[in-house]
């Protein structure tokens, strides 16, 4: 039962730094002002276009792919890989199970290891590159590990130690109504658990901040207008000492 209550105590923990701590950063980007028109050319000319543009950037990485064919690569199969490995760990918190949930199961087991193949090719880059090497920071590679230890826990669960599912289920759904249904002492889970709660603790001050940062980025999300209609920094979000003075913000 100790075990089973020090684990509720640091999901709670987790979840509401990751809730809050995400949600004060989304709001500090909508914030910022993006003071000029700056989005990078050939850039769409309407708002469907930007929509587009973005819509290619978040799903199919474009300017990773005209930039690096090798990083898109590892990029993708990581991230595909982990948005099916997400959508199929849904089974554990909702209950009827969705059949879309169901029907992706066996789809989320590859993605497993596409998930895996990417990190350790995005892991291998940063080590055997040598102006890359240069340039990262002990984060990027602890965020490649964090990410690495999670999928294979998760791996040795699906395929040498199993854990009792169901009780994994019945503890996550009892969190909510401060129920604590007894979690499996089985070291890879509480491993993996642990390992999931730290990656939503420094999820908000890490460099994972670019999947919702990218939407704020002035360089793609701006329609390439500057010609047809002025373009107003919106100097009402900044505090009264950074205005511009005479900018007619009133
Ligand atoms: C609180 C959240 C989570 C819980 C309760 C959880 C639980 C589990 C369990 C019980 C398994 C074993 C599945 C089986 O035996 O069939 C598993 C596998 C796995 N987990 Fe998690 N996990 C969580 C979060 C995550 C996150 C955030 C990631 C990725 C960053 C992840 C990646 C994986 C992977 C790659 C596998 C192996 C493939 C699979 O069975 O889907 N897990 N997880």
């Amino acid at each position: 039962m100790f075990v089973t209550v020090l684990f509720a105590l640091i999901f709670y923990v987790a979840i509401a730094i990751f809730v809050v701590g995400l949600g004060m950063r989304i709001v500090a980007y909508a914030r910022a002002p993006a003071p000029l028109k700056i989005p990078t050319t050939p850039a769409p000319t309407t708002r469907a276009g930007v929509v587009r543009r973005m819509a290619t950037e978040v799903f199919l990485f474009n300017s990773l792919f005209k930039a690096n064919k090798w990083i898109w690569l590892f990029g993708i199969l990581f991230h595909v890989g982990l948005a099916l490995v997400l959508l199929r760990h849904l089974r554990y918190f909702l209950e009827p199970v969705p059949t879309w949930v169901v029907l992706i199961q066996p789809f989320g087991l590859y993605a497993a290891f596409a998930m895996v193949i990417g990190l350790v090719g995005l892991a291998i880059r940063r080590v055997a590159v040598e102006r890359i090497r240069y340039i990262s920071s002990p984060s990027d590679h602890l965020m490649l590990g964090l990410f690495l230890a999670i999928a294979l826990t998760g791996l040795s669960m699906t395929y040498l130690w199993h854990t009792d599912i169901s009780a994994v289920k019945l503890f996550f759904l009892g969190l909510p109504r401060f129920e604590f249904n007894p979690l499996p002492l089985q070291p890879m889970l509480l491993l993996h658990l642990l390992l999931v709660a730290g990656l939503m603790i420094i999820f908000p001050f890490s460099k994972l901040l670019h999947a919702p940062g990218v939407f704020f980025s002035p360089t793609r999300n701006q329609v390439d207008n500057p010609r047809e209609k002025r373009h107003v920094a919106k100097v009402k979000w900044m505090v009264a000492s950074e205005r511009p003075a005479g900018n007619g913000d009133k």
